[in-house]
């Protein structure tokens, strides 16, 4: 099973993400040397911007005007230099085949409408041999947002068909098929909500993002009642070549 979010409700979006006190991605990132083209696509508010070091170009991309102009105050503020902002979205990317060195994306695969076209997409874009990076949630204890299983048997081969959502299904057949695995690692992300107040609102953006679907709602709030903050976010840093053909 697989949610697909309608839209994003913007502020809430922003104000989610500023309670989150903890992510490694940041350090996981700031090990890469992000030579020449990078794209970062369903970028939102692009919270990576101040440590994305030694591009040539970065382009940012979103659905979402709204967040593209958010990301284009910070890069302002951080004196940041040649950087595109593209307001299309992922399964349509206005770029010529083989355009980028590096493509990045963090925990948007599976909000975009459709992941296959936008792998597709990155297929077409990236330049031959060119590295892709994929920031995401895993399973644990966000299950209420995304049915998702651990993927630590990638490395070794993962048997397809088990339990496991099918975004995972087809990132696993897509590494053992188009992409060679680099990196992977996982890491938790924490958020810390100012109140259990401010925690259930957020929520119910959740819920009106969703597709309406009372097993969602059920599930939001039987978590909500169990837990208290901070929430740990599983989630995964992988790090792949493309194999073009
Ligand atoms: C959870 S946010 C992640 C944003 C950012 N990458 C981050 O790590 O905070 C998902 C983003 O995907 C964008 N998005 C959703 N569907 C999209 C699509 N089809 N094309 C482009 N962007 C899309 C949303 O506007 C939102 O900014």
């Amino acid at each position: 099973m697989s949610y697909v979010f309608d839209t994003y409700l913007h502020d809430d979006f922003l104000a989610f993400e500023n309670c989150c006190v903890s992510d490694p991605a940041i350090d996981l990132l700031k090990l890469e040397s992000f030579q020449g083209k990078l794209l970062d696509f369903a970028c939102g508010h692009a919270p990576y911007l101040p440590i994305l070091k030694g591009y040539s170009e970065l382009t940012l991309l979103d659905k979402s005007a709204h967040l593209l102009g958010k990301a284009r105050g910070t890069a302002e503020k951080l004196g940041l230099k040649n950087i595109r902002y593209i307001n299309a979205q992922s399964e349509n990317m206005p770029f010529a085949d083989n355009t980028f060195d590096m493509v990045m994306s963090s925990f948007a695969l599976g909000d975009v409408t459709s992941w296959r076209q936008t792998m597709n997409e990155v297929e077409r874009i990236i330049k031959p041999d060119g590295i892709f990076i994929l920031i995401d949630l895993i399973g644990g204890n966000n299950d209420f947002i995304y049915d998702l299983v651990q993927i630590a048997d990638v490395i070794e081969g993962v048997q397809i068909g088990r339990e496991s959502s099918e975004i995972w299904c087809f990132l696993i057949s897509y590494l053992n098929s188009k992409a060679r695995l680099l990196q992977y690692e996982t890491f938790k992300l924490i958020y810390e909500f100012p109140s259990r107040e401010k925690t259930k609102q957020l929520a119910e953006g959740l819920e009106i993002r969703m597709k309406s679907n009372p097993e969602v709602r059920e599930a939001i709030h039987a978590y909500l009642d169990q837990k208290d903050s901070p929430y740990e976010i599983d989630s995964v840093y992988l790090k792949m070549k493309i194999l073009k053909r």
